[in-house]
């Protein structure tokens, strides 16, 4: 039985490219996105073209049950998570205070954040009993600084970092590493900012900025933090940390 990595949120993006880099590493990766079946096929046979061991599931994580019925049944039917991934954003662009409905702010919230805490309310018992296991939280910019137009985001992210470390305090001790990755810029990622621009915008970003350039931070380089910090010895555990581009100013300069 492989030892499974979990991604909630796996697109081409991030999630996908941590799923892949586990799997090459011997996981089985157990890749979850809301939509886009074709999408999620590309991503297990390109994982199985590797070497690698794959299995894909849509879900919508917001919907009450889905992310514990997956939990369930990949523990039943394929092997203990050993690593879970939480790589949900919450970004819905800028938007003034009055036109931030409380549907969009509630939802901000559903994805940034109580996700998370449905995730770990399952996965951390297991993993201390187990006596070992990773959680590793994508986060972002707003996790740490306010900024007009960003109160859902901001207020959802800001959420998730402190559950991160309320997390930390729990269950450390108990072996369960917690690690709260903010991603600090813009990700070479098609599913989300891709799609946030269109495809003429972001095409045109990844000329100026990405690709050669190394502007846009490539999410196959962000898989190999994730890699580095499930290998890291509990005597050094890195809690918090931030990746952005060589080019790009630091979250407290922005
Ligand atoms: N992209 C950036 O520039 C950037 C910058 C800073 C931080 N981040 C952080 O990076 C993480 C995302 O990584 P990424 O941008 O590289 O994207 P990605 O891993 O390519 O894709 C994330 C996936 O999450 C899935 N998702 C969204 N809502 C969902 C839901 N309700 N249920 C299930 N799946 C859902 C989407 O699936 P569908 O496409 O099927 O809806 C999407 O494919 C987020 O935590 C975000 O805050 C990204």
């Amino acid at each position: 039985m492989k030892p499974v990595c979990l991604v909630i949120g796996a697109g081409a993006g991030i999630g996908g490219n941590v799923g892949r880099r586990f799997a090459r590493e011997g996981y089985h990766a157990a890749l979850c996105r809301r939509t886009d079946q074709d999408g999620l096929d590309r991503l297990v046979g390109a994982i199985e073209g590797d070497g690698g061991s794959a299995s894909g599931y849509l879900l919508n994580a917001v919907d009450d049950g889905t992310i514990e019925q997956r939990i369930e049944a990949v523990e039943a039917e394929i092997g203990p998570i050993e690593v879970a991934v939480y790589n949900l954003g919450a970004q819905i662009g800028d938007r003034p205070l009055r036109s931030t409905s409380y549907k969009a702010f509630e939802m901000g919230w559903r994805l940034g954040c109580f996700g998370l805490f449905r995730l770990a309310n399952l996965v951390c018992p297991l993993m201390e009993e187990r006596g070992a296991g990773t959680l590793l939280v994508t986060s972002a910019t707003a996790a740490v600084r306010g900024n007009a137009g960003q109160h859902s985001h901001a207020a959802a992210m800001g959420g998730r970092r402190m559950l991160c470390q309320t997390l930390n305090a729990e269950y450390g001790p108990k072996g369960v590493h917690v690690a709260h990755i903010l991603v600090d810029g813009a990700v070479d990622a098609p599913d989300t900012l891709g799609k946030m621009l269109g495809p003429e915008r972001y095409q045109q970003l990844r000329e100026t900025r990405g690709m050669e350039h190394d502007g846009l931070m490539l999410p196959e380089r962000i898989a190999d933090t994730y890699w580095h910090l499930a290998q890291q010895h509990r005597s050094v555990w890195t809690h918090e940390l931030d990746l952005r581009s060589f080019s790009d100013s630091p979250w407290w300069n922005g």
